[in-house]
């Protein structure tokens, strides 16, 4: 993705950056990045492996990203040439994989079918965003709007998610991905389907209801369009210079 979106040199922004796959993506392939992340833990393991590794340490900001991103803002470091995230999914990383009894057609029961999910490893301190979907959605939509500011016109951004499905409903994460930063600004212009191929792709029928044997997330790209970084009234004013120039150069010549 690194490679894709940016030449070398390039400067990439993670707001949840967690361990820092996404500044080790940008040491590998010679860019630079900086990283936010809430959980310190994770913090400490980025830097403890650069050290480990002997490499030369990216900017892992600890912190809320709402706030730390205000203040790149502020000091006006407007200047990322992509951003790559792989966001924290609602309640992913508290919900419990199933519930039931697991048995196939014929077989005898194994018993209940109930797994904490492997990402609850990643909740650590991000317990802001427990409870509803629309806290959820206010902790996307603030920190996107933050990135849209420090995105040059014209630079991509890369979003990881999984759909999910909870208490009985499959919920479309990546659609509401898609209306909330389209809503900021940025524009859609494709997806890429993951598929994880460790994992089995089952049908399961538990208690007489069909359940989604998830297997893939996403990645959607999105774009800062260089013309939409312009107001409607910065664009006549452009026009009315560019008029301006026409008429000076014309009545010069003359
Ligand atoms: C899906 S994980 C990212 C994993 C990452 N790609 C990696 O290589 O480890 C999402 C991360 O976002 C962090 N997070 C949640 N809310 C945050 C916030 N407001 N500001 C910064 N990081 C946040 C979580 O702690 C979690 O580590």
């Amino acid at each position: 993705m690194i490679r894709t979106f940016t030449k070398e040199g390039d400067l990439v922004l993670d707001p949840f950056c967690g361990v820092g796959g996404t500044l080790l993506g940008c040491q590998l392939c010679r860019r630079t990045g900086v990283g936010v992340e809430l959980n310190k833990e994770w913090v400490d393991i980025y830097y403890n492996l650069c050290q480990l590794e002997s490499l030369k340490p990216l900017e892992l900001i600890h912190g809320d990203s709402r706030e730390i991103l205000n203040e790149f803002i502020n000091e006006k470091r407007k200047n990322f040439d992509f951003i790559l995230t792989d966001i924290p999914y609602w309640k992913m990383d508290e919900v419990e994989k199933s519930k039931g009894t697991y048995k196939k057609v014929g077989e005898q029961s194994k018993g209940i079918y109930s797994e904490k999910s492997k990402l609850s490893r990643f909740s650590g301190d991000s317990k802001q965003i427990e409870g509803t979907k629309e806290n959820w959605e206010l902790l996307i939509s603030e920190v996107f709007n933050k990135c849209f500011k420090l995105l040059k016109p014209g630079g991509y951004c890369a979003v990881f998610i999984g759909n999910m499905y909870h208490n009985g409903q499959y919920f479309l994460l990546n659609a509401d991905i898609a209306r909330i930063l389209s809503q900021i600004g940025f524009v859609l212009k494709g997806e890429i389907i993951w598929y994880d191929v460790n994992k089995k792709l089952h049908l399961y029928g538990i208690n007489y209801s069909w359940i989604p044997s998830i297997v893939h997330q996403f990645i959607m790209i999105f774009r800062k369009e260089r013309t939409n970084s312009l107001t409607k009234q910065e664009k006549e004013k452009i026009q009315t210079i560019n008029i301006k120039r026409i008429k000076d150069k014309t009545s010069n010549e003359e």
